[in-house]
């Protein structure tokens, strides 16, 4: 048995013997603490490779394994990383907006079926639209029985309560069978106030929507991953307003709750990594969505003035979140965790 070989068979052992029931959630650290260091996917093997890709072979491997066969194999492109096949995900927000459009993206990637989790007690026209269109994958591809078409789904759900955030994913996990993929996208964005007079309140209010909020329902995807030992990526929603401050914008809970977000991130990676649970956070720039809009709309020199503080000169569209999701959702990531990653036209390089 080659090295590959053997680890891939150890791989797909552990898979097997880490199936757990949901009773069994609640574990004591030092059980997961032993469990962490147990990954057989990553071994102990001098100066040879620790790892290897669920896809292999790929790359210059790939290169040099099929050589024998040319001209008969099938060299292996790089799309084939950033597929999701058969992958269950959650989005929070995904009722709209970027939540919605990065859940669509898990699909067109091939996601069995990704769960939109809203507040709001029915879906909107527009999601309403995208899961058709999403339903209907399977015929716009030109082999439809090489990708069996997506399902997207709308579960009710306020992410600020933890009890119901965790309960509605573990059902999608009794559904499903498996949990790959969260992306924590709830948040809400409140009207300017000056920070000496900030409401206690509201202040509370945006940090349990974008804190805590963001923390359950990473908890609750993360509890079902562990549950079914198959691994995950969780992406939660930061902003550039975590790592800067947006000139002339009196934002102080939105911006603090989104800083949270980062070191939740970083904090999230680190205890689960060995676990093969890998968690980044996505910090956009200014998108334009219904949140945004609503302090463009009525202030068009916003439009200018926001276009003017990156080096590209505009606003952002939410279809320019789809491909770093797809590519943190999928194994074209797998050595990617605990990272922030910025797409904002570069306005945190000024
Ligand atoms: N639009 C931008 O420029 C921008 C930039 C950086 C970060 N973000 C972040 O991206 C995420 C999505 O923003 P968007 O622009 O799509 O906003 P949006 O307002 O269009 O969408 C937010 C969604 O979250 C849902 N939501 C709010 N509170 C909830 C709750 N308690 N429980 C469940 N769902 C809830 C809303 O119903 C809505 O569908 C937010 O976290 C936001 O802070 C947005």
């Amino acid at each position: 048995m080659s090295f590959t070989q053997a680890l891939r068979y150890s791989s797909s052992r552990h898979t097997v013997l880490s199936i757990r029931s949901a009773s069994n959630l609640a574990k004591p650290f030092s059980s997961i603490h032993a469990r962490r260091f147990s990954s057989s996917s990553t071994v102990s093997s001098g100066n040879k490779p620790q790892s290897v890709s669920a896809l292999a072979p790929i790359g210059v491997e790939g290169a040099l394994s099929t050589r024998a066969s040319l001209p008969t194999s099938t060299p292996r492109k790089i799309f084939s990383e950033f597929a999701l096949p058969d992958r269950v995900g959650i989005v929070s927000g995904g009722g709209r907006g970027l939540g919605l459009e990065m859940a669509m993206a898990l699909c067109e990637a091939g996601a069995r079926a990704v769960y939109c989790l809203d507040i709001h007690e029915k879906p909107t026209e527009e999601w309403e639209a995208v899961k058709e269109y999403v339903g209907r994958l399977e015929r716009l591809e030109q082999n439809p029985s090489s990708h069996p078409s997506s399902r997207l789904e709308y579960v009710k759900v306020n992410v600020t309560d933890q009890k119901a955030v965790w309960k509605c994913v573990e059902e999608i996990g009794d559904r499903e069978g498996r949990m790959d993929v969260c992306i924590a996208a709830a948040g809400v964005l409140k009207p300017e106030q000056d920070v000496l007079e900030y409401p206690g309140e509201e202040f509370s209010e945006v940090m349990n929507i974008n804190v805590n909020g963001v923390l359950f329902t990473a908890q609750a995807a993360g509890q079902q991953m562990r549950r079914f030992g198959n691994k995950g990526s969780i992406i939660l929603i930061a902003s550039m307003s975590g790592s800067i401050t947006n000139h002339g914008h009196a934002w102080i809970a939105y911006n603090t709750s989104k800083s949270a977000v980062l070191q939740m991130t970083r904090s999230m990676a680190c205890e689960l990594g060995g676990e093969g649970i890998r968690v980044n956070s996505l910090s956009p720039g200014h998108i334009y969505t219904k949140m945004t809009a609503q302090y463009l709309e009525p202030q068009p020199h916003l439009f200018t003035k926001w276009s003017s503080l990156n080096p590209l000169g505009r606003l952002g569209r939410a279809d320019e979140m789809r491909g770093v999701v797809v590519w943190l959702a999928s194994d074209a990531s797998t050595f990617c965790t605990g990272s922030d990653i910025l797409v904002s036209g570069g306005h945190h390089a000024w």
